[in-house]
């Protein structure tokens, strides 16, 4: 694993809540490489990794520009950023940039919706398209002008005619007309959608007639603590303790009800990167070597589910022991 030292080289106010942050190579070489879409996993003191996605022209190697949102009700990580970090900070990232959002470019129309804080990298996807020559077109969902974090680049970027601003004041029913944005799918055609889950999940239901690999979707930010709670609410009453065994550490315990398996990963000392601990960054992935397994996050795919475990939300199904592989 190659670690990369990044340094803060400008940092900038967008709106009343997030800021944009520039990040450069702290000795001064190139970066790697990256396309639309990617996002870096910055290191934040001793357990905390979240995920940023890049905001700039994709394929710059000077710096990786990012945009945060500051979650009062957040895990730490955003308010770590806007309240503690200044000019000259440095960061490590344990990779270079992935990319779990990309653009289709063989697509012959593109349609984006992004809401608040998800602009950021339908940002960097809009450089890529024009420098395409694509068909494009952007559906840009906030609350109001000044809550519109790089309002006036996006118009340059996209065109005057490639963007639609919709500011429902805090109102979704005051705010994009689904239905009317995604009536009929031209052939070709592929959705990008980021930003809060509700407005994912309304984006995806509106357009639950499209063809399903030509929709495309990032979750983001502060959706997630709307998302989880309510997810909490249903799943408490049924949650029950078990048994997980540590192969590798020769660590066995028990995962009370109120708590996860990463808690207890931390509480018994043994270290597990995580992010958003929602189940959707893929960041506290573990290798699983018995047991059934009720999967709760949004992260695995099918095929991956026998063999892995997202350990900051699932869970084993009742009377199951878990042995992982660490
Ligand atoms: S920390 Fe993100 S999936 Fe577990």
């Amino acid at each position: 694993m190659s670690l990369i030292k990044l340094k803060v080289s400008d940092i900038q106010q967008l709106t009343i809540n997030i800021k944009m942050f520039e990040l450069k190579s702290a000795n001064d070489e190139l970066l790697p490489s990256w396309d639309a879409g990617s996002h870096i996993d910055l290191q934040i003191g001793d357990h905390m990794r979240r995920s940023y996605s890049l905001a700039n022209k994709p394929g710059d190697t000077e710096r990786y520009e990012t945009a945060i949102l500051r979650e009062a009700d957040g895990g730490g990580g955003s308010k770590y950023m806007h309240d503690e970090v200044s000019i000259g900070d440095e960061f490590i990232i344990a990779e270079p940039p992935t990319n779990l959002f990309p653009l289709d470019e063989k697509a012959s129309r593109h349609l984006l919706i992004g809401g608040g804080i998800g602009i950021t990298p339908l940002r960097s996807m809009g450089y890529r398209l024009r420098e395409l020559g694509a068909d494009f077109h952007l559906h840009y969902c906030t609350k109001s002008k000044e809550e519109t974090a790089f309002y006036e680049e996006i118009i340059e970027i996209f065109g005057v005619d490639g963007v639609t601003f919709h500011h429902d004041g805090g109102n979704p029913s005051n705010g994009i007309k689904l239905d009317d944005v995604l009536g009929a799918q031209e052939e070709g055609q592929h959705l990008y959608i980021c930003g809060p889950g509700g407005l994912i999940n309304a984006v995806r239901d509106a357009a639950s007639h499209w063809q399903d690999d030509t929709v495309h979707f990032e979750l983001f930010s502060s959706a997630n603590s709307d998302q989880k709670s309510a997810e909490v609410g249903l799943s408490e009453k049924s949650d029950q303790p078990f048994e997980v065994e540590l192969k590798q550490s020769g660590i066995s315990f028990t995962v009370p009800e109120d708590k996860s398996i990463i808690e207890l990963l931390w509480a018994n000392n043994v270290d597990v990167m995580y992010a958003c601990e929602d189940g959707w960054c893929g960041n506290c992935k573990v290798g699983l070597i018995s047991g059934k397994v009720d999967h709760r996050d949004e992260f695995l795919d099918e095929s991956d589910r026998a063999n892995f475990i997202q350990v900051c939300v699932s869970r084993a199904m009742p009377g199951e022991k878990l042995v992982l592989d660490i």
